[in-house]
């Protein structure tokens, strides 16, 4: 199985450095760099080496010349977001108390984390959210008063179910999760996330 991945990372990086423009930034190749990640992790469980297969995005972003290229950034995100699944019966609104237990959940995705069980989204590792919760991280902007600055009009709950859902449909490579995109969260999670932001009632905008 590590032989299949290994070879399938060697062809992803091999096709993509035909495609990119000949750079040489660093003496140790992309597929130097991926055998040693191959061979430095070791997979257990859930947590496979598949995660280390890079899609467009990632390996568009693993470039440090990204921020030049405007219209693949502009393609890409455009991508990212035509591929978001929004809940068919059109609420994107769910129940805050709910999403804040997600929120403020570290749980899923580790060999630790028993599969079947939900994940949760580690908010407050990166965003400050609900004054009630000292404890959080800054890599991302607060999002204290996130519905009272910015309303709860359907075109903010669509761009908060989407941001959500996949982060990168507005940042290319932004460092957030893609909680959706990603299957880390349910639909329903999603929502209540979403309800968390924008509810007048929710402890974010009080
Ligand atoms: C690993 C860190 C990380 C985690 C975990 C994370 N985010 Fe983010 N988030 C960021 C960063 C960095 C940005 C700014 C860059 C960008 O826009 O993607 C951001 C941006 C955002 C924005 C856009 C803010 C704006 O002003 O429009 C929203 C909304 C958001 N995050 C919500 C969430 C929610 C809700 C969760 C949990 C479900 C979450 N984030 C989890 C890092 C994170």
């Amino acid at each position: 199985m590590k032989r299949i991945l290994i070879s399938l990372c060697m062809m992803a990086v091999t096709a993509f450095a035909a495609g990119a423009q000949a750079q040489s930034r660093s003496p140790v190749s992309d597929v130097e760099a991926m055998r040693e990640m191959m061979r430095g992790f070791n997979p257990r469980g859930q947590a496979g080496l598949s995660r280390l297969v890079q899609d467009e995005a990632q390996q568009f972003c693993s470039d440090p010349g990204w921020r030049r290229n405007k219209a693949r950034i502009a393609a890409i995100e455009k991508q990212q977001l035509a591929a978001v699944k929004y809940p068919a019966d059109g609420k994107l609104m769910g129940n805050w108390q709910a999403g804040e237990r997600v929120a403020q959940s570290g749980a899923g995705k580790q060999f630790s984390d028993n599969p079947s069980q939900p994940s949760g989204a580690n908010c407050y590792a990166c965003h400050q959210l609900s004054p009630q919760e000292l404890s959080y991280g800054t890599i991302g902007p607060s999002l204290r008063n996130f519905g009272k600055t910015r309303g709860t009009s359907e075109a903010i709950q669509r761009y908060a179910y989407a941001k959500i859902y996949n982060a990168r449909a507005y940042s290319v490579c932004s460092n957030m999760p893609r909680f959706g995109h990603s299957e880390i969260l349910t639909e329903q999670q999603i929502k209540d996330v979403v309800a968390l932001l924008l509810d007048p009632n929710s402890p974010v905008n009080k």
